[in-house]
């Protein structure tokens, strides 16, 4: 019971021991809050659960983002060993930032449920698994590791939401990849709609301006169809904040506390109106020990051989802090109004996204391209992120130096103009464009060579890369080199859930508080 807001914890409470079961209430939302199943307003009272990746101190890294990543809940007996410290803080959700989809996470996520926890569950991987800021494409790749993550959790009654991404989108520059994140969003509520899921879905953005974050939340929820049916919103926004600001009202902006001491007093206000008129809760950064350029993190340590955790004052500040919230309960379900979409905010200056979405990426169709071309990328590495970037950058070049161009394989979410092999992955591209050059240059064998990384596919069709692309599309699953679409992903979409919930989430120093006026 520890798990539901003071005003839910009775009526919970009876009803669970009315009918002898516990299982975790299904939360929805309506309008731009959320419920559980019993009608009561749902806050994420939560924190963020995972030890940190190995951080590169690369220049090009400067957000200190993680080269590898260790899934938290893989663990049984360290997700029990911690459960009893969660329930101490009182939180009534973790958020993990990557997982492992070829591994078991049965232990945790039951136990985790019987206690009353849920979970929200990024679906980006470190280095090749998330949307590319510098270079963004939504890619079968992408895809289809995402759904493979929702695959296995799907079974679990726990998990609230899916994250499509965080942070990809950094500065005003950047907003061109939204786009993507749109795109990715309408494809994970659609395969959540087709397996009757009603896990939510969500993305967290870094705090920044308002000229840009302001329209980026915005058309992370509008419905560029302008049919009003949120096919391609987000349930969730959350904003990733080490600041205490409030906009709308009493504008100020205060610098919060993000090395110990944590005062955590931005709790209150959060779970409080009017902050509750706008947000549905947020996440603490962080259980375990964590290092950002913001400072460091963390409210328990873990003993070296991992059987003892032993608290900090941080943690009984939040302690204190979460038992003494008392959102409320309101609105009421029936009077949380109607499901409206906006129109998408105009690109300007300082906000670079076409409402124009990248296609689906279609499996079948990628495949029946690869197998077509007649020049394929054979590597001698299975580590081929560290080389198809540079092989890119090559045969870019040289496809160029015969009159060609690369537009087939790019994507500009800026433009909203998105080439037809785009949506592959980058292999199938760097094939595609090591295919054209060949061909460019008569099928002279050295154009298929790319330093023993590229071999001529003598099965290929005479007509060439272009045409494989025209007929592949057309019917992706004709050849027989086709492995078949592993996603189904191309039927139309129902309105699953309901716009316009944000939650402040905070998933770096504080609770967040930010009000869309
Ligand atoms: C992450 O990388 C670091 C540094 O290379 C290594 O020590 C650590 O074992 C790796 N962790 C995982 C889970 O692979
Ligand atoms: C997932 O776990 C498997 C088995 O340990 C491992 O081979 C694989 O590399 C892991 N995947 C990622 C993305 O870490
Ligand atoms: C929660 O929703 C799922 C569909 O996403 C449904 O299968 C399940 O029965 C619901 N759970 C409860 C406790 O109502
Ligand atoms: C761009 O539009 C957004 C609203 O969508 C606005 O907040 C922002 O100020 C505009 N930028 C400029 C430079 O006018
Ligand atoms: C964890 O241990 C480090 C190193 O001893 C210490 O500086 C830090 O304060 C500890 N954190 C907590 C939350 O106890
Ligand atoms: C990332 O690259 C590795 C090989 O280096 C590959 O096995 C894996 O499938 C790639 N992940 C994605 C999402 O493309
Ligand atoms: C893959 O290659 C890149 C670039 O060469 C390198 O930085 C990275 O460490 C390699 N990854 C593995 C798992 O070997
Ligand atoms: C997208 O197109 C715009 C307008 O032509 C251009 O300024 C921008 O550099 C392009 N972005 C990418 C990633 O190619
Ligand atoms: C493949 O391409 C990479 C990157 O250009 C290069 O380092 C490597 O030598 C090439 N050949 C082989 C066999 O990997």
């Amino acid at each position: 019971m520890y798990n539901l807001p003071r005003l839910a914890t009775v009526i919970a409470g009876v009803a669970a021991f009315a009918s002898g079961v516990h299982a975790i209430q299904n939360v929805t939302r309506t309008g731009r809050y959320l419920y559980t199943a019993d009608g009561n307003r749902f806050f994420i009272k939560g924190i963020a659960y995972q030890e940190q990746g190995a951080i590169s101190t690369d220049p090009n890294n400067p957000f200190l983002e993680p080269s590898n990543f260790t899934d938290p809940l893989i663990d049984g007996a360290a997700c029990s060993r911690d459960l009893p410290f969660l329930q101490q803080l009182g939180v009534n959700a973790i958020r993990v930032y990557s997982v492992n989809s070829s591994l078991n996470h049965d232990a945790c996520m039951s136990t985790f449920s019987n206690a009353g926890i849920y979970t929200i569950i990024d679906l980006a991987l470190p280095v090749n698994g998330s949307i590319d800021r510098a270079s963004p494409a939504w890619t079968t790749n992408l895809l289809d590791l995402y759904l493979n993550t929702i695959n296995v959790f799907s079974k679990y009654d726990n998990v609230l939401a899916y994250n499509v991404g965080n942070e990809v989108v950094i500065d005003p520059t950047g907003t061109g990849a939204a786009a993507f994140i749109k795109a990715a969003a309408r494809d994970v509520k659609s395969y959540l709609k087709s397996i009757s899921s009603s896990a939510l879905v969500g993305y967290a953005a870094i705090d920044g301006d308002s000229t840009w974050v302001d329209p980026l939340a915005n058309y992370l929820d509008c419905d560029p169809s302008g049919s009003n049916s949120g096919d391609t919103s987000i349930d969730l926004f959350g904003l990733n904040n080490y600041e205490w600001l409030q906009r709308c009202g009493v504008l100020q902006r205060v610098r919060l506390h993000y090395l110990p001491p944590r005062l955590w007093t931005e709790v209150q206000a959060l779970f409080s109106s009017p902050m509750t008129d706008i947000w549905s809760g947020g996440l603490a950064f962080s259980y375990f020990p964590a290092t950002s350029s913001q400072g460091q993190f963390g409210i328990v340590n873990i003993s070296s051989d991992g059987s003892t955790v032993t608290t900090g004052d941080d943690f009984s500040r939040l302690k204190t802090q979460y038992s003494e919230v008392s959102p409320p309960n309101s609105p009421t379900l029936s009077s949380a109004g109607p499901n409206t979409f906006s129109a998408c905010p105009q690109e300007n200056s300082t906000f670079l996204a076409s409402s124009t979405l990248p296609p689906t990426p279609n499996d079948a169709a990628c495949s029946c391209l690869e197998s077509e071309l007649s020049c394929q990328f054979t590597p001698k590495t299975t580590n081929t992120s560290g080389i198809v970037g540079t092989l890119l950058d090559t045969a870019c070049s040289l496809l160029g130096g015969t009159g060609g161009s690369c537009a087939a394989i790019s994507a500009n979410g800026t433009t909203g103009t998105y080439g037809s092999v785009a949506f592959c992955d980058p292999e199938v591209k760097l094939s595609f464009v090591m295919s054209e050059y060949y061909e460019a240059t008569g099928r002279l064998a050295t154009s298929c060579d790319f330093s023993g990384n590229a071999t001529v596919n003598s099965g290929a069709p005479s007509s060439g890369a272009t045409a494989a692309v025209t007929s592949c599309l057309a019917n992706p699953s004709a050849t027989a080199g086709s492995s078949g679409s592993s996603n189904n992903k191309n039927g139309a979409v129902g309105l699953l859930g309901n716009p316009q919930a944000w939650w402040g989430l905070a998933s770096r120093a504080s609770s967040a508080s930010w009000a869309v006026c």
